[in-house]
């Protein structure tokens, strides 16, 4: 009994997970991962190019590489660093390395090129860019909420930074969704496809689509898995981000896809597509500091126009309203009496459908309600 209990500690201790706790790296949910992949899968870790993971039948087991040694995810192996194309936590990720082009792993879509183990001035790819470390190229992507701008923290931005190559894996919001990274002389592509009506449970143990059970499904807990696509059945639709203004989803091919504006650039809610900052009118929960050039700015409020974000350098903003007959002017920067208003509604989408009255008429009630859908 007392070795049982000893054993189970010790290996809480080596693990910090074989009982109980999540193991969380920033966004990406390790946890959540290990019950998405089949038991023995070994996962990459987005804090440290040493740390792997190895998913057992109680969580994810976290090891560790040898010093100078790196974990490569496609051979589910430790080599060499300097043979390994991994870079996440390094001081100088050009170490060891001539020639080369390498992702700056703190900015989605940044990267150097190194010469003889030192890098360039940092670079950064166009909007709507990711680098890919395999090809070393700026490819087509989107940052998955891990934006330049906003970043603070760990961000996954695909699974496929984590999970091994070849392999199908689950979601945890539906069953029947499933994905698999592929690698190609392209890069590593996150595929996914949802399991027919026959045979709807994905089953990443048997790696195929099966009958429905409890067990299979028990991995499902609502959350998404990462900030991944996950199936959609309306063609065509968009739908805003609720956090960042630039971003918004769009269901293509039977999946939410992520895709973000253009730096300056929101995604306005009525014309569902992107408009300038100032033009648009972005989602309300929405955080407008976002590339704003001043430290206040508007709060989207359709009603009269008087909210106003306090922008920190860090932190979360905090919002106040214009004291009485007053409306927030964001370029004087403060409160202007109402008489302008309505000239400054016609041309900053943040406070489409406001008016002096505010919501106190009908017809102001209509306009509030409908952004909000
Ligand atoms: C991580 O994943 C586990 C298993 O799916 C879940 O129970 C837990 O709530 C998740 N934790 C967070 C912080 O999302
Ligand atoms: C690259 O990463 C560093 C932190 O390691 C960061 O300070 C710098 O701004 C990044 N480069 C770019 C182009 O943003
Ligand atoms: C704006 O509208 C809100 C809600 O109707 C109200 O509480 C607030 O006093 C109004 N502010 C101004 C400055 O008119
Ligand atoms: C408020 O902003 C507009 C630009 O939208 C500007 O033309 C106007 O002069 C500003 N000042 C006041 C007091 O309304």
């Amino acid at each position: 009994m007392t070795g049982k209990l000893l054993l189970a500690t010790i290996l809480c201790l080596m693990g910090g997970s074989a009982l109980g706790d999540d193991v969380l790296e920033g966004t990406y949910n390790v946890t959540a991962f290990c019950t998405a992949v089949k038991t023995g899968t070994q996962l990459g870790s987005i804090e440290s190019c040493q740390t792997y993971y190895v998913c057992t039948s109680t969580g994810p087991q976290k090891s560790s590489c040898q010093d100078g040694y790196s974990y490569d995810l496609a051979k589910s192996s430790c080599y060499p660093s300097s043979q390994v194309n991994c870079y996440w936590g390094l001081d100088n990720p050009c170490t060891g390395r001539d020639k080369v082009w390498v992702p700056n792993t703190s900015v989605c879509g940044g990267y150097y090129y190194c010469t003889e183990g030192t890098c360039s001035p940092a670079k950064k790819c166009a909007t709507n860019q990711v680098f890919d470390s395999t090809t070393q190229a700026c490819k087509w992507g989107s940052c998955n909420g891990a934006d330049s701008t906003a970043t603070e923290g760990t961000v996954l931005s695909t699974p496929c930074d984590v999970v091994p190559p070849g392999i199908w894996f689950g979601d945890t919001e539906a069953c029947d969704i499933w994905y698999k990274c592929e690698s190609s002389s392209t890069g590593v592509t996150l595929k996914n496809g949802v399991c027919g009506t026959a045979m709807p449970a994905f089953n990443p143990q048997a790696q195929n689509c099966g009958y429905k059970t409890a067990a299979i499904c028990s991995r499902v807990t609502g959350n998404p898995i990462s900030n991944v696509a996950t199936s959609c059945t309306t063609a065509d639709s968009k739908k805003a981000d609720p956090l960042v203004c630039n971003q918004y989803s769009e269901c293509v091919s039977g999946t939410w896809t992520k895709l973000a504006c253009a730096t300056g650039y929101y995604y306005d809610v009525n014309g569902k597509k992107c408009v300038l900052r100032q033009d648009a009118t972005p989602v309300a929960t929405c955080n407008r500091c976002l590339f704003a050039q001043t430290m206040f700015v508007n709060a989207v409020d359709s009603d009269n126009c008087s909210k106003y974000l306090y922008c920190p350098e860090k932190g979360d903003p905090t919002e106040t309203p214009c004291p009485e007959d007053h409306y927030f002017n964001e370029s004087l920067s403060g409160c202007a009496p109402d008489s302008g208003l309505k000239e400054y509604v016609g041309s900053n989408g943040a406070c489409l459908g406001a008016s002096v009255d505010g919501a106190t008429t009908e017809a102001d009630e209509a306009t509030t309600a409908d952004p909000k859908e």
